[in-house]
């Protein structure tokens, strides 16, 4: 499995006074078994990009390829690739609206023609895998918690056993808690699954944390494309963009300023605390 862009373009409203170019001129390769985070600032394309993903959008120049093969092609089989490539939406009120949380999580493997019996045992498993207490599974999904409604949408695109999970800002809106419960669902999902992640953030922090490649978007361009110790050198430029380096960074960076010898590339708090100890003892 992978996932390549080839000099995508993608333009709202093309061919009206209100054109808006969101994607311009964007090249990448996904392949199997990567955790790639997805920043840039507000309107940079984040949202417009992970839709191509799935062909819920298609390019207005350029090619998808999903496993080699063309997604604009015309007998393209889109809904294979949507139960392939799982979309988590921004919003997860676009995405929930059964009833109740357990029709909501049956609607996905019901849609790929699996008998009731099957989907619902895949969606019995799909919500026990991201820890939805069972007293949920029958209420409506609007009465749930910001935090539970994500795990809902979730699990409805686990239900349809995806190779890749996309996620558009899975974080947002959510306390501190329920942002690190949610990453930590991802990153299980990914070391014990072996499902390929694309996590769309706003946070510098979220994704290096979690992350083995960073791709920033700024203003309808791919501009980095690096693991997160390469990316985050262009601390300048981030900022520039709106886009603050990790605050575990920043606090590298004033502690070798007041003349400890610790490195500035660090991107993770638990390399932090390694690299402290190590300079202190
Ligand atoms: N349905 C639409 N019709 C017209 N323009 C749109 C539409 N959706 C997005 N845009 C525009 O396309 C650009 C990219 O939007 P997109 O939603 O992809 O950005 P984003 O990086 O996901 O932003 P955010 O961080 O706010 O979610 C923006 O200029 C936005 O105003
Ligand atoms: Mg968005």
């Amino acid at each position: 499995m992978s996932i390549i862009f080839n000099h995508v373009y993608h333009s709202y409203d093309a061919d009206t006074q209100l054109k808006t170019d969101a994607l311009s001129d964007i090249s990448f390769k996904i392949e199997d078994g990567e955790f790639v985070g997805l920043i840039g600032h507000t309107g940079s394309g984040k949202s417009t990009l992970v839709q191509h993903m799935n062909g819920l959008m298609k390019p207005t120049e350029g090619e998808v390829y999903f496993d080699g093969k063309d997604i604009s092609d015309k007998d393209y089989p889109i809904k294979e690739l949507r139960s392939n490539v799982g979309l988590v939406f921004q919003y997860p009120e676009h995405q929930l609206f059964e009833a109740t949380v357990f029709e909501d999580v049956c609607f996905g493997p019901l849609n790929q023609g699996l008998e009731k019996k099957e989907a619902e045992l895949r969606a019995f498993t799909a919500l026990r895998q991201v820890g939805l207490e069972e007293t949920t599974y029958y209420q409506s999904p609007f009465d749930l918690s910001g935090g539970q409604k994500r795990r809902a949408a979730i699990a409805g695109v686990l239900a349809m056993r995806p190779k890749v999970l996309v996620l558009d800002e899975p974080t947002a809106g959510l306390d501190p808690k329920g942002r690190d419960e949610i990453l930590s669902l991802v990153k299980k999902l990914h070391d014990e699954e072996k499902i390929t992640i694309v996590l769309v953030s706003h946070s510098m922090d979220d994704v290096a944390n979690y992350v083995d490649r960073i791709l920033v978007m700024n203003k309808s361009r791919l501009v980095y494309d690096g693991t997160p110790k390469e990316v985050f050198k262009h601390a300048e430029e981030l900022e520039q963009m709106g886009l603050a380096i990790p605050q575990v960074t920043y606090a590298m960076h004033a502690l070798k300023k007041a003349g400890f010898d610790v490195p500035t590339d660090v991107t993770t708090i638990d390399e932090a605390v390694d690299r402290i100890i190590k300079c202190i003892s």
